[in-house]
């Protein structure tokens, strides 16, 4: 097949981790598509021409409606803050090109909805960087409940917990203003471990919320006053799973001392299987076998016997990485176009994610059990 262009906006956090991705992916999968690093778009134009250096793009542009409508360009990779996705995704859609974009999708599910319903129509590929899910450790958790080691699964309890606003003299940024950010840790959070729930019990059915914003105003940091606080800093949901089963999820972005704690255990009628991502090459897997004075938490570091972790490394227990998941996902991506499986979460997966994170925050508002 052809080598495949690659037109990336955004160079911050999640930019550097796509542009790494499509940089190694090659090297690491082997049988993958060719990324070709064509064109990178951030703004100002000599910002956009370093990182290009540096990260080894072609060209460079300080023009996103270009960048999307380029010849050389296939792929489109869109890590610009949420209120910018969707324009950038439906401008793409609409040049015919495939578009990987960060979550959560848009700022709304209506939104949403307009880019799942474009990229149907048009008949193009779409990814979403939901990256926990292409763990090795969490696909290995998926195989070991669809063999049956936990049993019939009864309960799921999960949390997503960072400190990034715990500190109320933090100044205000636009991840406080709904009109930029949209959710505050549901959609920064919250969602990633939906995907994870979604993953290890299935579709979510109804639910009842309750949020809260701890700290209400912020400082600007010109110091010219306080803004208000638009979003939530954290959020807890009981949930009622199509399966039958009950399950529990909570976020926060102001828990002081939690890095990136998205952890769950899932219950089930034989065992348990616990999970965090603080600790990402492992899996906690209890079974109710063998003599009672032998029972107990077995410990399951990833290794190559958990596809694709031997495509990074043949030994057991050196752990992947955070950017090793945009890895696995730059190709799953690279494979679907390229006439292979197909990739999930694309966007008509992720919008029945951000369903349920928009639900929590209206059970929240109304008080009212939701059905999604
Ligand atoms: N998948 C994950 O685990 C994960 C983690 C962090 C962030 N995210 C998501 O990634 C997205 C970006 O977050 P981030 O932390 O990388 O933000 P960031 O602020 O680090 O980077 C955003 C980039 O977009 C650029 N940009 C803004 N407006 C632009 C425009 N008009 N044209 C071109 N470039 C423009 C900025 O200059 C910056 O380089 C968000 O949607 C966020 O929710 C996902």
């Amino acid at each position: 097949m052809r080598e495949l262009g690659i037109g990336l906006i955004g160079t911050g956090f999640m930019g550097k981790t796509h542009a790494l991705a499509f940089g190694a992916v090659r090297a690491v999968m082997g049988n993958v598509p060719t990324p070709r690093l064509e064109l990178l778009c951030d703004t100002p134009l000599e910002k956009a021409s370093q990182m290009a250096e540096q990260f080894g793009f072609t060209r460079a542009t300080d023009d996103w409606e270009s960048l999307v409508t380029d010849p050389q360009v296939d792929i489109v990779s869109i890590t610009t803050p949420n209120h910018l996705h969707r324009e950038m995704a439906l401008a793409a859609i609409a040049a015919g090109k495939h578009v990987y974009c960060e979550k959560p999708l848009s700022l709304t599910v209506d939104q949403a909805q307009e880019m799942a319903d474009a990229a149907a129509k048009a008949g193009v590929k779409t990814l979403v960087g939901y990256n926990y899910i292409k763990n090795p450790a969490f696909t290995h958790a998926q195989a070991l409940i669809a063999e049956g080691a936990i049993g019939d699964i009864v309960h799921f309890r999960g949390w997503v917990d960072e400190d990034y606003q715990a500190d109320p003299d933090l100044a205000w940024t636009w991840r406080a203003k709904i009109s930029d950010a949209g959710l505050g840790a549901l959609g920064d959070l919250g969602c990633h471990l939906v995907s994870m729930a979604y993953g290890i019990v299935g579709p979510i059915d109804s639910l009842i919320a309750d949020m809260q914003t701890i700290h209400k105003t912020r400082h600007l940091a010109d110091g010219s006053g306080l803004a208000e606080v638009e979003n939530e800093d954290t959020a807890s949901a009981l949930v009622r799973f199509k399966n039958g089963a009950q399950g529990s999820l909570s976020t926060s972005r102001s828990a002081w001392g939690r890095k990136n704690r998205l952890t769950w255990e899932v219950h089930g009628t034989k065992g348990m299987i616990c999970f965090d991502q603080e600790r990402m090459n492992e899996l906690q897997l209890y079974r109710n076998e063998g003599p009672v004075d032998t029972q107990g938490f077995t410990t399951i570091l990833t290794g190559p016997a958990h596809e694709p972790y031997g495509a990074f490394c043949p030994a057991q227990g050196h752990q992947l990485g955070f950017n090793d998941l945009k890895i696995i996902e730059a190709a799953a991506f690279l494979r679907d176009i390229g006439g292979g499986t197909a990739a999930h979460p694309n966007f008509t997966d992720a919008l029945e994610f951000e369903r349920v994170i928009h639900a929590i925050a209206s059970s929240a508002q109304s008080g009212a059990r939701v059905t999604i």
